[in-house]
């Protein structure tokens, strides 16, 4: 018997505690939070450990190939000392992806429920319990949004809250649109509804979720046409929420109205994760983005035009089939004209199903490992300028969590930079005024002006 084949314990058949485990975007991280409050109002409790709880929930993500291999890693490794395991659920895009095929290559799969299915969890834990098959990958009509319970308070600063679902761009190398769906927005009272009840357990910061978070829109308390730029303005009105921010962003959803928004909104924080991808028009096109590196650019200089001090984020993948070395130095081109705060960087990686790993002149992986090295040493080298270029400003971080050593807390900068500052006197959730005073890679050290700003 190998360790996947492994019993499950029969005292856990109907499970009293139960571990999340989320791997992939801030939508799975939400979602994963979703089902842990779900659960919750089903008097369930939460365990620390995955292999201490009844039930474990792995909620994953098929964006590349090595996010799908972690997934099954860590299945195996769910068997305790004693043989028994716990009831395993596979949730996410792997879910979604793959269905009931997980249950023949890890056959301890109890359930497998899709990201616009698991609201139904509670059922097929019960059906685990009947012996019954336990797999829903649906995507229902009716989201489910409005079948889970209402956001249970938090007391944490920060908080995530998805908007909008799915994605109608369909990339060639993406697995996102087979994976959450068609674009749906939630609507204007559900998410106004959602932000204050996060606002009333202790949220000063939400961030606004979706794959392409900009291309929301809805109808406000008035019937009136919205866009995401109008949806930002209802929530800067709500008093103790201090900080709005959003991502995913497609260039092509950048419409003037949010643009003006990063001008006069002061919620809304100076940070735009706007991915390109690549900065060579016949890749662009091959990848059926729909902007070209051109289009791009003339949308930042507009965003910089609104908010001169906005920080640009971004994704790239390098080693798209086809891709010739005279067309990713154009990818190196694009970042030397943006100048980038901080980014992602990926070796393309072909995802079944997707037109990308159907075409010829896949790269290899040698060809990959060198482009992605080089473009990682500029964007790092970047992302250091950028962080040099705070230090000796006065700015206001958000306090988010303990640092390693006594009276240490970490917040963050309005361009998202964790600043790291010694204040025994202040608490988690603060928002407080600080002057940078020195910038490593990855983080800032700040000082405290001694008082308040909230
Ligand atoms: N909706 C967002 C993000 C999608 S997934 C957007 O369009 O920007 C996050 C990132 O993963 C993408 O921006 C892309 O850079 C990367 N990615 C997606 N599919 C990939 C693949 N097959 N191989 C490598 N990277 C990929
Ligand atoms: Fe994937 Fe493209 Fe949609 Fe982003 S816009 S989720 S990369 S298909
Ligand atoms: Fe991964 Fe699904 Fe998010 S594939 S990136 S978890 S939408």
């Amino acid at each position: 018997m190998n360790r996947n084949d492994a019993p499950r314990n029969p005292a856990t058949t109907a499970p009293t505690t139960f571990h999340v485990k989320s791997f992939g975007c801030q939508m799975n991280v939400y979602d994963g939070e979703r089902m842990a409050e779900m659960l919750g109002t089903q008097g369930m409790t939460p365990a620390a450990e995955g292999t201490d709880a009844d039930l474990v929930i792995l909620n994953t993500c098929h964006i590349r190939e090595k996010a799908v291999d972690k997934v099954y890693s860590d299945i195996g490794r769910l068997t305790r000392d004693d043989g028994s395991r716990p009831m395993i659920a596979v949730a996410g895009c792997v879910a979604q992806a793959e269905g009931s095929e997980i249950q023949r290559r890890a056959r301890n799969v109890d359930i497998v429920v899709g990201p616009q299915a698991y609201h139904r969890l509670p059922d097929l834990i019960d059906k685990v319990g009947r012996g019954e098959a336990a797999v829903d990958t649906d995507m229902p009509a009716a989201s489910k949004f409005g079948a889970l319970p209402a956001r249970t308070k938090q007391a944490r600063p920060t908080a995530f809250l998805t908007i909008m679902e799915g994605c109608d761009k369909f990339c060639t190398y993406c697995v996102v649109p087979y994976t959450r769906g068609a674009e749906i927005s939630r609507s204007w009272s559900a998410i106004v509804d959602e932000a204050k009840t996060l606002v009333d357990g202790g949220a000063r910061e939400i961030t606004l979720l979706g794959q392409n978070v900009n291309a929301w829109t809805g109808e406000d308390d008035k019937g009136r046409a919205q866009g995401m730029d109008g949806l930002v303005r209802e929530l800067a009105k709500i008093p103790d929420l201090r900080r709005i921010r959003y991502t995913t962003s497609h260039p092509n959803d950048m419409s003037d109205g949010l643009i003006a928004a990063h001008g006069d909104i002061d919620k809304l924080m100076p940070f735009l994760h706007l991915p390109v991808q690549a900065g060579n028009d016949r890749i662009l096109k091959a990848m059926n983005r729909s902007h070209s590196a051109d289009s791009y650019l003339r949308i930042i200089e507009r965003v910089r035009q609104a908010r001169p001090d906005i920080a640009i984020s971004g994704d790239f993948i390098v080693g798209f089939p086809g891709e010739t070395d005279a067309e990713f130095e154009d990818t190196l081109r694009i970042v030397e004209q943006v100048r980038y705060a901080q980014c992602y960087s990926f070796k393309y990686s072909p995802r079944p199903g997707t037109p990308a790993a159907d075409m010829d002149h896949q790269i290899p992986a040698a060809v990959m490992d060198e482009r992605l090295s080089r473009l990682q040493a500029l964007l790092n080298r970047q992302q250091a300028e950028f962080n040099a270029a705070t230090v000796g400003r006065t700015t206001q971080i958000l306090l988010e969590r303990k640092g390693r050593h006594p009276g240490q807390l970490i917040g963050k900068s309005p361009w998202l930079q964790s600043v790291v500052v010694t204040a025994p006197e202040l608490s988690i959730g603060d928002l407080v005024t600080v002057d940078i005073i020195s910038a490593g890679p990855n983080s800032l050290a700040g000082e405290t002006l001694r008082r308040k700003a909230a």
